[in-house]
Formats: C-alpha cells, structure tokens, sequence
C-alpha cells in the first residue's frame, strides 16, 4: 500500500463522488455537472499554443462522458480544429455521436483511453495540442440503478463502465479469491476492515443486486464513519477492479508525451487520492527525470517531457452547487 500523499488529497476526504440522492425519478434522464469546467478549458486553451495557433489544432477530450467539457472545448475551438473524444461507455458513444449530427470537428472514439496512441494512428493524426481527462464515474453512470455502480439504488451487480464487455461484478466477485478480493478492497478502497469484508462478501455469494451486497458489507463492517455509507469504499474498490481504473491510468499517461506537441497541454482531473497520486508522479517524474546515472534510468524516462503548471481544486461556490466536485483535484502540465 502505498503511503498517504501529505500533498495531495487528504485521506479524510471523500474516496468516492459522494453519492447524493437523485433527484429525478429512475426514469428521467440524468444530466452530469461538468467539474473544474471554465478552469479545464483555460487550462487546455491559454498555453502557448491556446490563442496564439491559428492552424488546425486537434485536441483530445480523454473521457467524454455527456460532452460537457467536449461541447466547451468546442465553443473555444476554431472552424478548422478538430476535437477526438473517448469514452467506454456506450451510453456515452450515443451522447457523442449525437453531438457529432450537430458539429462535425467532434470524432467520438468507442475505446479506453488507455489505447489513446494507436486510436489517433487510426485517426492519421500524429502530434494534438492538447489532452484533458476528466477520471472516473459520470452522473448518469452512478444515479442510474441499472448500471450497478450505487450502493443507494438497487441494480443489478455490474458496475462495468463498458456495458458490451468484461466480467460484472456479479460474476467477478464469484471467480476472485477471498484473499485477492481483501486485496483489493484495502488497495483501492483504502478500507481498514478488508479482510472480514471480504469474508463477508465470499460467504454471502451469489449477490446478484447491489443493495445485496451494500447489506452484506454495512453487516460486516464494524465502524461506520460519520457521513460515509460503510459500502463507499468496498463499492469504489470493485468499480476500480473491474474497470482496471488504475492501469487504464497509468498506460495513458505513459502516452501522453509522445503524443502533446511542444507547448501543448495535459489537463487531468481526479477524484481520489489513489489517482492523483498516479497523476502527481507521473508529472513529476516527466519534468524532473533522474539523471543518465540514476539506477532508475535504465528502465524509466530519462528526458524532461513535461513541466507542471498547475493545481487547481474547485472553489467553495463550486462545491456548493456540486457537491460531488468536493474531491475533484485539477493538475496541469506543459509538454516542453
Ligand atoms: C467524470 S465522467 C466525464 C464527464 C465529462 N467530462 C462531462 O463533462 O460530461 C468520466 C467518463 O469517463 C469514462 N471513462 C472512464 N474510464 C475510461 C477509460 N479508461 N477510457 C475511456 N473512458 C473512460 C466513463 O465512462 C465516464 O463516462
């Protein structure tokens, strides 16, 4: 396990988007608040190659979700750019493709972000100016009960981002071992009680709901906090699991270099500490490489690729409209 990060978000705040109850029948659709909107976009557009690049420009929107940040982007973009937005889910793919009918310089990629250099090859670009990625559940992925994401709504037990494909959780929980799944609730939900959870969880099978398994874990776990519902963890631990959150991660930062023009921007926002932390090092390992002589420097980069520009947290106006922003951490960086 990693140590906790004293620089980044503290352990005490929120593992997870707080969930809050929706506030629309199940079914009505769910709109997503975009978090760090305006701060992302001029993030992405004020670098050296924001205003002043007037040539066709490409940039990437990592995690489309419902196009909030997409459809800003675009409202910034000139006639001639072009914006290349991922995302997994396909409920996600129909939002894209919809906006796509109305403005053609949006191409919707139905693939992980982690295959980020290989879907733009596909795509004949070579260099973008400018990437941003905005990590883990949207909205509608949470507050719809039919997705299996929310320990609040009851739904089937599946929690895949990418519906069409990969193991539920359902079907995950029954093929992993008590000892691996105890892993992965202390790795990835940072949760004390991981084993006598786990134990829980293995003895109760098959769950096939989510509230199921929500009751299962609030019965086992011994210490509630104050204003967290004891399945937040378990819950953000398996969605983490199933949709391999944090190798997705690190396997598209990997690419992110290579694939920025000089003066471009990378814009990432996270929602925990496991990925900000992930964030935090990739960036700095980038701007400040160990040197030819460092036993690292074999197998690491031993180029200064990056420089950081920022950290940006929402502001208090912010969290008040959103409250689910109240963990969101905001960190730039510039390809040199
Ligand atoms: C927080 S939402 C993005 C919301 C979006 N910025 C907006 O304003 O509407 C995160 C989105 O990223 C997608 N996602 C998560 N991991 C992904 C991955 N590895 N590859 C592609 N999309 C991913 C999820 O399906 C979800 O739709």
């Amino acid at each position: 396990m990693t140590p906790p990060d004293e620089n980044a978000i503290s352990s005490a705040s929120p593992a997870n988007p707080p969930e809050s109850p929706p506030p629309h029948s199940s079914d009505a659709p769910v709109a997503h608040v975009s978090v760090l909107l305006q701060p992302t976009v001029d993030a992405l557009m004020d670098g050296p190659l924001g205003i002043s690049d007037t040539g066709p420009r490409v940039f990437v929107d990592a995690t489309f979700g419902r196009g909030g940040h997409s459809r800003a982007l675009l409202a910034r973009l000139g006639p001639q750019d072009r914006l290349i937005a991922f995302d997994k889910d396909p409920a996600a793919q129909a939002e894209g493709a919809r906006l796509h009918q109305q403005d053609s310089r949006l191409t919707m990629v139905h693939a992980s972000f982690a295959e980020l250099s290989s879907q733009l090859a596909a795509l004949g670009i070579a260099g973008v100016h400018g990437i941003m990625a905005d990590l883990g559940v949207s909205s509608p992925q949470l507050d719809e009960a039919g997705r299996g994401f929310s320990f609040m709504l009851d739904g089937p037990l599946d929690m895949r981002m990418d519906c069409s494909q990969g193991l539920t959780a359902a079907k995950w929980l029954e093929n992993v071992s008590e000892v691996a799944l105890a892993d992965v609730l202390f790795e990835y939900g940072e949760e004390r009680y991981s084993r006598r959870i786990a134990k829980a969880i293995k003895h109760a099978l098959p769950l096939t709901t989510t509230l199921q398994l929500a009751e299962v874990i609030r019965a086992a776990h011994p210490r509630w906090e104050k204003n967290k519902h004891p399945a937040t963890r378990s819950f953000q631990a398996i969605r983490i699991a199933i949709n391999r959150e944090l190798a997705d991660l690190d396997s598209f930062l990997q690419q992110t270099p290579a694939q920025l023009v000089p003066g471009a921007r990378l814009a990432v926002i996270s929602f925990h500490s496991l990925e900000d932390r992930r964030v935090k090092q990739f960036i700095q390992l980038q701007a400040q490489p160990p040197a030819n002589d460092h036993p690292f420097a074999v197998t690491q980069t031993t180029q200064k690729t990056l420089r950081k520009v920022a950290r940006i947290a929402p502001d208090a106006l912010e969290i008040q409209h959103n409250p689910r922003s109240r963990s969101a951490w905001l960190r730039v960086a510039e390809r040199v």
